[in-house]
């Protein structure tokens, strides 16, 4: 049976997004932004090698951990702050209900 989650994106002008999104489809956060023609540009296809999904988490009982890979890349990115994620690097599962993120500014 497919569940769907509720999340809710925050755009660089501060407008919400709230979207239902699938959770049996093997997509990640950077893959539904983009689905939803949100300004994410996931550059690097979702190898963490490029921060142009990076998000901030708002709903703090969703930050999980971040992987080996999204670290190292988060440590040269740009904008960078303590609830910084890379959107390729979450998976989209049901724990995600109410997951809330905004937008991190566009790298220079
Ligand atoms: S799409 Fe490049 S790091 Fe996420």
């Amino acid at each position: 049976m497919s569940i769907d989650i509720n999340i809710t994106v925050i755009d660089r002008q501060g407008e919400e997004h709230n979207i239902q999104v699938p959770t049996d489809m093997n997509l990640n956060l950077m893959e539904i932004c983009k689905g939803y023609e949100l300004p994410v540009e996931g550059v690097c296809g979702g190898m963490a090698m490029c921060a142009s999904c990076q998000v901030y988490i708002l709903s703090t009982e969703h930050f999980g951990e971040r992987n080996e890979d999204e670290q190292a890349m988060l440590d040269e990115a740009y904008f960078v702050q303590e609830n910084s994620r890379l959107g390729c690097q979450i998976p989209i599962t049901p724990k995600l209900e109410g997951l809330k993120v905004a937008l991190a500014p566009e790298e220079p």
